[in-house]
């Protein structure tokens, strides 16, 4: 396993030193009391209205399979090795009133922030995708109408370099971010 480490200008919580959308993993099996802890944490993102728009549909075993029939073939590619997929899904309306939340997708994608530096503190990866059939995940598992689907996400133990093909070892590192000066106005 290579351990990379990101430079930055400052000194940053170690995680997000750290985290890159690794493809590289294992089949190890995660345990689950890790899963609920990675839960509880992204349940601790803050929400407008306190909403908590944020829900998780964690595939293991058939609901797995299912799940990942319906990446890219691209995707599938490296996500085969990750034992756990999970769905990222968000509620579209506030509840006490019905009305449409406009900050249901930053707030659930805050809240997989939260979860994604969990993973990386616990020693997990936790790659984000869009590349899936939003159709076909929505038809594998019923997905209720009030919810949007925002990424699907691979989750597992760092694994063997080795084990990607040479296409993707060569994207296997962290990637180049913006400078800060490019992001304020
Ligand atoms: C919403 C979202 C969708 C993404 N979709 C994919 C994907 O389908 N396949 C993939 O390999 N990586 C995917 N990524 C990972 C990004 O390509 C990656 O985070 C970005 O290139 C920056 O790389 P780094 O986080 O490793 O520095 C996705 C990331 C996000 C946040």
């Amino acid at each position: 396993m290579i351990k990379h480490k990101r430079h930055t200008r400052h000194e940053l919580m170690p995680e997000i030193m750290t985290r890159y959308a690794n493809r590289a993993l294992k089949k190890d099996p995660i345990a689950g009391e890790t899963l609920e802890a990675l839960v509880e944490a992204a349940a601790q993102a803050p929400s407008c209205f306190n909403e908590q728009p944020w829900r998780f549909l964690i595939a293991q075993g058939e609901r797995r399979d299912r799940l990942m029939a319906t990446l890219t073939p691209q995707n599938q590619e490296w996500a085969v090795r990750a034992p756990v997929l999970i769905v990222v899904l968000s509620k579209k309306d506030f509840s006490y009133n019905g009305k449409s939340n406009y900050w249901h997708m930053a707030d659930t994608g805050c809240a997989t922030g939260f979860m994604m530096l969990e993973a990386e503190r616990r020693g997990l990866t936790y790659h984000p995708m869009a590349g899936f059939s939003r159709v076909s995940v929505e038809e594998a598992f019923s997905i209720p109408e009030d919810l949007a689907i925002i990424h699907v996400a691979a989750l597992g133990y760092p694994g063997d370099f080795e084990s990607l093909s040479e296409k993707h070892q060569a994207r296997n590192h962290p990637q180049p971010r913006k400078l800060i000066d490019e992001l304020l106005l």
